[in-house]
Protein backbone atom coordinates (compact mmCIF):
# COMPACT_ATOMS: atom_id res chain seq x y z
CA UNK A 1 0.00 0.00 0.00
CA UNK A 2 0.96 3.49 -0.97
CA UNK A 3 0.29 6.16 1.46
CA UNK A 4 0.85 10.00 1.41
CA UNK A 5 -0.21 12.47 3.46
CA UNK A 6 -1.10 15.94 2.20
CA UNK A 7 -0.93 18.57 5.14
CA UNK A 8 -1.67 22.19 5.40
CA UNK A 9 -2.44 23.95 8.54
CA UNK A 10 -4.07 21.53 10.80
CA UNK A 11 -5.71 20.08 7.89
CA UNK A 12 -4.98 16.37 6.63
CA UNK A 13 -5.56 14.95 3.58
CA UNK A 14 -4.62 11.73 2.58
CA UNK A 15 -3.73 9.80 -0.71
CA UNK A 16 -4.46 5.61 -0.47
CA UNK A 17 -2.94 3.29 -2.94
CA UNK A 18 -2.69 0.02 -4.52
CA UNK A 19 1.20 -0.87 -4.86
CA UNK A 20 0.80 -3.44 -7.37
CA UNK A 21 -2.19 -1.60 -9.76
CA UNK A 22 -1.42 2.12 -8.94
CA UNK A 23 -4.99 2.64 -8.03
CA UNK A 24 -6.05 4.45 -5.40
CA UNK A 25 -8.10 7.00 -3.19
CA UNK A 26 -7.96 10.83 -2.12
CA UNK A 27 -9.71 11.19 1.52
CA UNK A 28 -10.34 15.10 2.12
CA UNK A 29 -8.50 16.91 -0.44
CA UNK A 30 -8.44 20.99 0.81
CA UNK A 31 -8.71 23.37 -1.96
CA UNK A 32 -5.77 25.26 -1.67
CA UNK A 33 -3.76 22.17 -2.12
CA UNK A 34 -5.14 21.30 -5.46
CA UNK A 35 -1.72 22.00 -7.72
CA UNK A 36 0.31 20.37 -4.72
CA UNK A 37 -2.11 17.46 -4.94
CA UNK A 38 -2.46 16.59 -8.88
CA UNK A 39 1.42 17.02 -8.51
CA UNK A 40 2.01 14.09 -5.97
CA UNK A 41 -0.66 12.40 -7.86
CA UNK A 42 1.66 12.08 -11.00
CA UNK A 43 5.33 12.38 -8.68
CA UNK A 44 3.76 8.60 -7.31
CA UNK A 45 2.22 7.44 -10.38
CA UNK A 46 -1.67 6.84 -9.09
CA UNK A 47 -4.59 6.71 -11.06
CA UNK A 48 -7.66 7.95 -8.67
CA UNK A 49 -10.67 5.45 -8.15
CA UNK A 50 -12.79 7.59 -5.84
CA UNK A 51 -12.32 11.03 -3.87
CA UNK A 52 -13.79 10.62 -0.36
CA UNK A 53 -14.52 13.61 1.85
CA UNK A 54 -15.21 11.96 5.14
CA UNK A 55 -17.80 14.48 6.37
CA UNK A 56 -18.97 18.36 5.17
CA UNK A 57 -16.15 20.08 6.63
CA UNK A 58 -17.44 23.46 8.12
CA UNK A 59 -13.96 24.99 9.33
CA UNK A 60 -12.10 24.25 5.31
CA UNK A 61 -13.14 24.01 1.42
CA UNK A 62 -13.60 20.75 -0.01
CA UNK A 63 -11.50 20.38 -3.44
CA UNK A 64 -13.67 17.14 -3.80
CA UNK A 65 -15.83 18.54 -6.72
CA UNK A 66 -13.16 21.15 -8.69
CA UNK A 67 -10.55 17.72 -8.03
CA UNK A 68 -13.25 15.28 -9.31
CA UNK A 69 -14.50 17.47 -12.11
CA UNK A 70 -10.70 18.01 -13.43
CA UNK A 71 -10.05 14.48 -13.12
CA UNK A 72 -13.16 12.95 -13.92
CA UNK A 73 -13.32 10.74 -10.45
CA UNK A 74 -16.54 9.87 -8.84
CA UNK A 75 -16.84 11.63 -5.04
CA UNK A 76 -17.94 9.71 -2.55
CA UNK A 77 -19.51 10.84 0.29
CA UNK A 78 -22.15 9.02 3.18
CA UNK A 79 -25.85 9.27 2.14
CA UNK A 80 -26.84 12.01 4.08
CA UNK A 81 -24.40 14.52 2.74
CA UNK A 82 -26.24 17.33 1.65
CA UNK A 83 -23.89 17.92 -1.56
CA UNK A 84 -25.52 17.73 -4.43
CA UNK A 85 -22.26 16.81 -6.38
CA UNK A 86 -21.69 13.60 -4.75
CA UNK A 87 -21.85 10.95 -7.00
CA UNK A 88 -21.68 8.10 -5.41
CA UNK A 89 -23.35 7.50 -1.85
CA UNK A 90 -22.52 5.46 0.80
CA UNK A 91 -23.48 3.66 3.86
CA UNK A 92 -22.22 1.95 6.72
CA UNK A 93 -20.38 -1.52 6.34
CA UNK A 94 -19.95 -1.15 2.81
CA UNK A 95 -16.38 -1.37 1.04
CA UNK A 96 -14.97 0.08 -1.65
CA UNK A 97 -11.88 -1.86 -4.10
CA UNK A 98 -9.37 0.23 -5.77
CA UNK A 99 -6.70 -1.99 -6.93
CA UNK A 100 -6.43 -4.49 -4.31
CA UNK A 101 -6.90 -2.55 -1.85
CA UNK A 102 -10.30 -3.08 0.30
CA UNK A 103 -11.54 -0.19 2.38
CA UNK A 104 -14.18 -0.61 4.61
CA UNK A 105 -16.32 2.33 5.33
CA UNK A 106 -17.69 3.12 8.89
CA UNK A 107 -20.83 5.71 9.50
CA UNK A 108 -19.38 7.76 12.26
CA UNK A 109 -21.63 10.57 13.07
CA UNK A 110 -21.55 13.04 15.86
CA UNK A 111 -18.72 15.27 14.60
CA UNK A 112 -21.68 15.94 11.40
CA UNK A 113 -24.20 13.31 10.75
CA UNK A 114 -23.35 12.54 7.68
CA UNK A 115 -19.57 11.52 9.15
CA UNK A 116 -17.66 8.29 7.86
CA UNK A 117 -14.55 6.46 8.77
CA UNK A 118 -12.90 4.76 6.83
CA UNK A 119 -10.64 1.20 7.92
CA UNK A 120 -7.83 -0.76 6.33
CA UNK A 121 -5.87 -3.63 7.47
CA UNK A 122 -3.39 -1.54 9.62
CA UNK A 123 -4.95 2.13 9.99
CA UNK A 124 -8.28 4.24 10.20
CA UNK A 125 -9.00 7.43 8.51
CA UNK A 126 -11.38 8.88 11.11
CA UNK A 127 -11.91 12.30 9.51
CA UNK A 128 -12.77 14.57 12.44
CA UNK A 129 -14.99 11.50 14.76
CA UNK A 130 -11.81 10.74 16.33
CA UNK A 131 -8.73 13.15 16.64
CA UNK A 132 -5.36 12.00 17.96
CA UNK A 133 -5.85 12.31 21.45
CA UNK A 134 -8.68 14.38 20.94
CA UNK A 135 -12.58 14.19 19.26
CA UNK A 136 -13.81 16.06 17.09
CA UNK A 137 -16.41 19.17 18.13
CA UNK A 138 -20.19 18.40 18.03
CA UNK A 139 -21.51 21.87 18.51
CA UNK A 140 -21.21 22.60 14.45
CA UNK A 141 -24.55 22.20 12.14
CA UNK A 142 -25.85 18.53 12.56
CA UNK A 143 -23.39 17.85 15.30
CA UNK A 144 -23.95 15.36 17.93
CA UNK A 145 -22.76 14.54 21.28
CA UNK A 146 -24.68 11.05 21.71
CA UNK A 147 -24.10 9.95 18.18
CA UNK A 148 -20.29 11.03 18.65
CA UNK A 149 -20.72 8.74 21.66
CA UNK A 150 -21.84 5.73 20.10
CA UNK A 151 -19.61 6.47 17.15
CA UNK A 152 -16.35 6.50 19.19
CA UNK A 153 -17.24 3.49 22.00
CA UNK A 154 -19.58 1.42 19.99
CA UNK A 155 -17.41 1.45 16.40
CA UNK A 156 -14.08 3.35 16.39
CA UNK A 157 -12.76 2.22 19.72
CA UNK A 158 -13.73 -1.56 19.00
CA UNK A 159 -10.58 -1.76 15.99
CA UNK A 160 -7.71 -3.59 16.95
CA UNK A 161 -5.85 -2.28 19.69
CA UNK A 162 -2.67 -1.79 17.00
CA UNK A 163 -4.77 0.00 14.15
CA UNK A 164 -3.19 3.43 13.38
CA UNK A 165 -4.86 6.85 13.83
CA UNK A 166 -4.77 8.81 10.54
CA UNK A 167 -7.32 11.91 11.39
CA UNK A 168 -8.72 14.77 9.27
CA UNK A 169 -7.38 17.49 11.77
CA UNK A 170 -3.77 17.17 13.49
CA UNK A 171 -3.42 20.71 14.95
CA UNK A 172 -0.40 20.10 17.18
CA UNK A 173 1.32 18.24 14.80
CA UNK A 174 1.04 14.93 16.87
CA UNK A 175 2.70 11.38 15.83
CA UNK A 176 0.89 8.60 14.88
CA UNK A 177 -1.42 6.96 17.50
CA UNK A 178 -3.00 3.80 17.93
CA UNK A 179 -6.59 2.63 18.96
CA UNK A 180 -4.74 0.83 22.12
CA UNK A 181 -3.27 4.53 23.19
CA UNK A 182 -6.35 6.49 22.37
CA UNK A 183 -8.29 4.19 24.63
CA UNK A 184 -6.04 5.09 27.37
CA UNK A 185 -4.31 8.55 26.72
CA UNK A 186 -7.26 10.54 24.91
CA UNK A 187 -8.06 12.76 28.02
CA UNK A 188 -12.11 12.94 25.94
CA UNK A 189 -12.52 9.11 25.86
CA UNK A 190 -11.47 8.50 29.45
CA UNK A 191 -15.06 9.75 30.42
CA UNK A 192 -16.60 6.36 29.29
CA UNK A 193 -20.37 6.80 30.38
CA UNK A 194 -22.62 8.46 27.83
CA UNK A 195 -24.16 10.99 29.85
CA UNK A 196 -21.00 12.63 31.44
CA UNK A 197 -19.22 12.28 28.01
CA UNK A 198 -22.36 13.99 26.68
CA UNK A 199 -21.58 16.67 29.21
CA UNK A 200 -17.92 16.89 28.46
CA UNK A 201 -18.39 17.74 24.89
CA UNK A 202 -21.76 20.47 25.69
CA UNK A 203 -19.01 22.16 27.79
CA UNK A 204 -16.52 23.13 25.71
CA UNK A 205 -17.75 25.88 24.34
CA UNK A 206 -15.07 26.62 21.76
CA UNK A 207 -15.27 29.49 18.93
CA UNK A 208 -16.71 29.36 15.84
CA UNK A 209 -13.92 28.10 12.89
CA UNK A 210 -13.21 30.96 10.57
CA UNK A 211 -15.06 31.15 7.16
CA UNK A 212 -17.92 28.88 8.77
CA UNK A 213 -20.30 29.93 6.28
CA UNK A 214 -18.57 30.07 3.20
CA UNK A 215 -17.29 26.74 3.32
CA UNK A 216 -20.56 25.26 4.37
CA UNK A 217 -22.03 27.35 1.64
CA UNK A 218 -19.44 26.05 -1.25
CA UNK A 219 -18.68 22.34 0.60
CA UNK A 220 -22.70 21.87 0.81
CA UNK A 221 -23.42 23.29 -2.71
CA UNK A 222 -20.19 22.72 -4.99
CA UNK A 223 -20.26 26.49 -5.43
CA UNK A 224 -17.02 28.51 -5.73
CA UNK A 225 -15.43 30.15 -2.96
CA UNK A 226 -14.05 33.81 -3.15
CA UNK A 227 -10.35 32.43 -3.43
CA UNK A 228 -11.34 30.35 -5.99
CA UNK A 229 -13.02 32.84 -7.99
CA UNK A 230 -9.98 35.18 -7.83
CA UNK A 231 -7.79 32.28 -8.81
CA UNK A 232 -9.87 31.52 -12.07
CA UNK A 233 -9.44 34.89 -12.65
CA UNK A 234 -5.91 35.59 -12.19
CA UNK A 235 -5.24 32.23 -14.85
CA UNK A 236 -6.91 34.20 -17.65
CA UNK A 237 -4.83 37.61 -17.41
CA UNK A 238 -1.34 38.85 -16.80
CA UNK A 239 -0.21 41.44 -14.40
CA UNK A 240 1.97 44.84 -14.29
CA UNK A 241 3.96 45.77 -11.36
CA UNK A 242 3.66 48.76 -9.87
CA UNK A 243 7.79 49.76 -10.86
CA UNK A 244 6.37 48.38 -13.99
CA UNK A 245 3.38 51.30 -14.54
CA UNK A 246 5.03 53.99 -12.91
CA UNK A 247 8.02 53.52 -15.31
CA UNK A 248 6.03 54.14 -18.28
CA UNK A 249 4.50 56.72 -17.02
CA UNK A 250 7.68 58.41 -16.30
CA UNK A 251 8.98 57.75 -20.40
CA UNK A 252 5.84 59.54 -21.13
CA UNK A 253 5.64 57.26 -24.08
CA UNK A 254 3.16 54.65 -22.69
CA UNK A 255 -0.56 53.82 -25.34
CA UNK A 256 -1.42 52.19 -21.76
CA UNK A 257 -4.95 52.86 -20.69
CA UNK A 258 -5.49 52.94 -17.14
CA UNK A 259 -9.01 52.03 -15.57
CA UNK A 260 -9.60 52.58 -12.22
CA UNK A 261 -12.10 50.00 -11.33
CA UNK A 262 -13.39 51.68 -7.88
CA UNK A 263 -16.79 53.54 -6.69
CA UNK A 264 -16.72 57.36 -7.32
CA UNK A 265 -15.40 58.54 -3.66
CA UNK A 266 -12.74 56.33 -3.87
CA UNK A 267 -11.00 57.39 -7.05
CA UNK A 268 -11.70 60.89 -6.42
CA UNK A 269 -10.07 60.70 -2.95
CA UNK A 270 -6.51 59.69 -5.11
CA UNK A 271 -6.12 57.97 -8.74
CA UNK A 272 -3.18 56.84 -10.35
CA UNK A 273 -2.75 60.39 -12.53
CA UNK A 274 -4.50 59.57 -16.07
CA UNK A 275 -6.73 56.83 -15.34
CA UNK A 276 -9.81 56.92 -16.44
CA UNK A 277 -13.11 55.32 -14.09
CA UNK A 278 -15.49 53.20 -14.31
CA UNK A 279 -17.20 51.31 -11.61
CA UNK A 280 -17.15 47.34 -11.28
CA UNK A 281 -20.56 47.29 -11.31
CA UNK A 282 -20.87 49.07 -14.61
CA UNK A 283 -18.01 47.82 -16.75
CA UNK A 284 -20.00 45.71 -19.15
CA UNK A 285 -22.48 48.41 -19.53
CA UNK A 286 -20.15 51.19 -20.51
CA UNK A 287 -17.32 49.61 -22.01
CA UNK A 288 -17.76 50.41 -25.57
CA UNK A 289 -18.14 53.99 -24.86
CA UNK A 290 -15.02 54.00 -22.67
CA UNK A 291 -12.64 51.89 -24.07
CA UNK A 292 -13.93 52.07 -28.56
CA UNK A 293 -10.60 49.96 -29.29
CA UNK A 294 -10.49 46.90 -28.18
CA UNK A 295 -6.74 46.23 -29.12
CA UNK A 296 -5.68 48.71 -26.38
CA UNK A 297 -3.65 47.95 -23.89
CA UNK A 298 -6.12 48.09 -20.67
CA UNK A 299 -4.95 48.13 -16.83
CA UNK A 300 -7.48 47.75 -14.52
CA UNK A 301 -6.86 49.06 -10.64
CA UNK A 302 -8.50 48.62 -7.71
CA UNK A 303 -8.09 48.90 -4.03
CA UNK A 304 -6.39 45.97 -3.39
CA UNK A 305 -5.83 44.09 -6.69
CA UNK A 306 -8.87 41.80 -6.48
CA UNK A 307 -11.92 43.64 -8.26
CA UNK A 308 -9.14 44.79 -10.52
CA UNK A 309 -8.16 40.73 -11.62
CA UNK A 310 -11.97 39.83 -11.94
CA UNK A 311 -12.72 43.57 -14.35
CA UNK A 312 -9.51 42.43 -16.25
CA UNK A 313 -10.87 38.85 -16.81
CA UNK A 314 -14.13 40.38 -17.53
CA UNK A 315 -12.32 42.73 -20.01
CA UNK A 316 -10.67 39.61 -22.01
CA UNK A 317 -13.64 37.67 -22.05
CA UNK A 318 -15.48 40.74 -23.95
CA UNK A 319 -12.05 40.89 -26.45
CA UNK A 320 -9.53 43.04 -24.64
CA UNK A 321 -7.06 40.81 -25.94
CA UNK A 322 -4.36 42.94 -24.14
CA UNK A 323 -6.48 43.86 -20.84
CA UNK A 324 -3.99 42.96 -17.81
CA UNK A 325 -4.48 44.29 -14.09
CA UNK A 326 -2.13 46.35 -11.20
CA UNK A 327 -0.46 43.74 -9.45
CA UNK A 328 -1.40 45.04 -6.09
CA UNK A 329 -3.87 47.73 -5.29
CA UNK A 330 -4.27 51.37 -4.73
CA UNK A 331 -3.31 50.86 -1.11
CA UNK A 332 0.14 49.36 -1.91
CA UNK A 333 0.30 51.59 -4.75
CA UNK A 334 -0.06 54.65 -2.06
CA UNK A 335 2.11 53.15 0.81
CA UNK A 336 4.60 52.77 -1.77
CA UNK A 337 4.60 56.58 -2.55
CA UNK A 338 3.71 56.38 -6.21
CA UNK A 339 1.94 60.11 -7.39
CA UNK A 340 -1.77 60.01 -7.18
CA UNK A 341 -4.07 62.82 -8.41
CA UNK A 342 -7.36 64.14 -6.39
CA UNK A 343 -10.58 65.23 -8.30
CA UNK A 344 -12.82 63.94 -10.59
CA UNK A 345 -12.18 62.64 -13.78
CA UNK A 346 -11.26 65.30 -16.79
FE1 LIG B 1 -14.80 18.82 10.30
Amino acid sequence: MNFEEIRVGGCCSYLVACDETCSGLLVDPELSQIDRTLALLSKVGVRLQYIVDTHTHADHFSAAHELARRLRVPTVMHRASAAPYVDLRVDDGETLIAGHLRVRLLHTPGHTEDSISLVLPDRVLTGDTLLRLGTGRTDLPTGNAEALYDSLFGKLLRLDDGVAVYPGHNYKNLPVTTIGQEKAENPRLQKRDRSSFVEQMHALNLSMPDHLTEALRTNRTGGKTVAQLLDEAARQIAFLSMEEVQALATAGTSDLVVVDVRERDAYEAGHIPGARHVPRGQLELRVDQLLPDPTARVMTCCEFGKISTLAAATLRILGFTRAVALDGGMKAWRDARYPTKAGKEP
